[in-house]
């Protein structure tokens, strides 16, 4: 059943570039459901944990990308925000398993004055039940307890949904390149393995990130808190400077998320106010990037990744960065201890 790999999460994640296809192949419906959505002038997404990032990664897609305001809340704190719905809000829900009892409480809130869509990867789940519309992310079953492939799904769908509310012909168009570009990062896993080796006796990580990034430094944070059990932290780039930076020194492994485009040249300058506090950088970065070239631990992409689409490919090099440091601290990243895959308590 694990097809010849070692743990569902390792599996999950080689499935990932056909998960890619396979969730692009909904394009139509979402097209089709697009077209049928009410008039609206605010955009909620409501989620928990992964989910959730996924979601951050909507938000700011569709205000710089459409420019309709947009807010992500999360389900469990969803009741305080309720007063602001109106017919003239669509309210998204993200959900892999369809079961969460937050994201349900909420969806029941919701529906009562707006219209609301559900992206969900389990068919027939609870929420299909409630939501006016359904997208299905074609991540098939994911076992192992941390979510992989269903994120990966969950962006794509948000792509596809970002392409046809603003109309945006390229994004749709560049969305058919990722499948290959996912293919050629999970060549690069052993190089992702040595870096896990050296760092798997860290008790923190920061993960620094900006702009559309700034939800894959979370979620790459999120993942090694749920498998290794190590405290990592995600943080926007150009935040460290009010705060965090004060308790960075050498003990402390930073991951960058350093992609090219035009947040590029902020984040390198706050990466090196981090490097200059001694602490150890790995860089996720273009393979043509002569300004990280005497980084000694790199995770390199293609440098012809668009930095739009980059939290696709980048979250990949995290999700197994998590893994292998599990795998070497002897945990199993399956099942990590005090989780469950659905949470259907509130
Ligand atoms: C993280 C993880 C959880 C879920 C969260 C929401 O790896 O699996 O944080 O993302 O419990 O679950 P769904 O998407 O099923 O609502």
């Amino acid at each position: 059943e694990k097809g010849g790999y070692d743990h569902f999460m390792i599996k999950e994640i080689y499935e990932e570039p056909q998960v890619i296809k396979d969730t692009l192949s909904e394009a139509d419906k979402v097209h089709e459901i697009v077209k049928k959505f009410k008039k609206f002038d605010r955009i909620y997404f409501v989620a928990c944990g992964t989910s959730y990032h996924a979601s951050l990664v909507g938000e700011y897609l569709i205000e710089s990308q459409i420019g309709i305001p947009t807010e992500v809340i999360l389900a469990s704190e969803f009741e305080y925000f309720q007063k602001t719905l109106d017919d003239h809000t669509l309210v998204i829900f993200l959900t892999q398993s369809g079961e969460t009892a937050d994201t349900i409480k909420a969806l029941k809130i919701a529906k009562q004055k707006s219209e609301t869509l559900a992206i969900v990867n389990v068919v027939g789940s609870s929420i299909t039940r409630e939501a006016d519309h359904v997208i299905y992310t074609r991540a098939g079953p994911e076992i192992s307890v941390a979510a992989t492939k269903t994120y990966i799904s969950q962006l794509v769908c948000i792509y596809l949904l970002v392409g046809y509310l603003g109309e945006n012909q390229e994004i749709l168009t560049k969305l058919e390149e990722v499948p290959e570009y996912a293919e050629e990062l999970l060549d690069s896993e052993n190089q992702i393995e040595q870096i896990a080796k050296k760092y798997k006796d860290s008790k923190d990580f920061f993960y620094i990130g900006r702009g559309f990034n700034y939800p894959t430094a979370l979620e790459g944070a999120l993942k090694l808190k749920e498998i290794t059990y190590i405290h990592g932290e995600g943080y926007p780039a150009g935040e460290l400077k009010h705060g965090p930076l004060a308790l960075i020194d050498k003990n402390i492994p930073v991951v960058g998320i350093l992609p090219p485009g035009s947040s590029y040249m902020k984040t390198y300058n706050n990466l090196e106010e981090i490097r200059a506090r001694g602490a150890d950088m790995i860089i996720l970065g273009a393979s043509d990037d002569k300004m990280i070239f005497d980084i000694e631990d790199k995770i390199l992409f293609d440098p012809d990744i668009d930095e739009i689409l980059a939290p696709l490919l980048y979250i990949i090099a995290l999700q197994l960065l998590a893994y292998f440091i599990s795998v070497e601290k002897g945990i199993d990243p399956d099942k990590p201890k005090n989780l469950a895959k659905s949470v259907t308590v509130e």
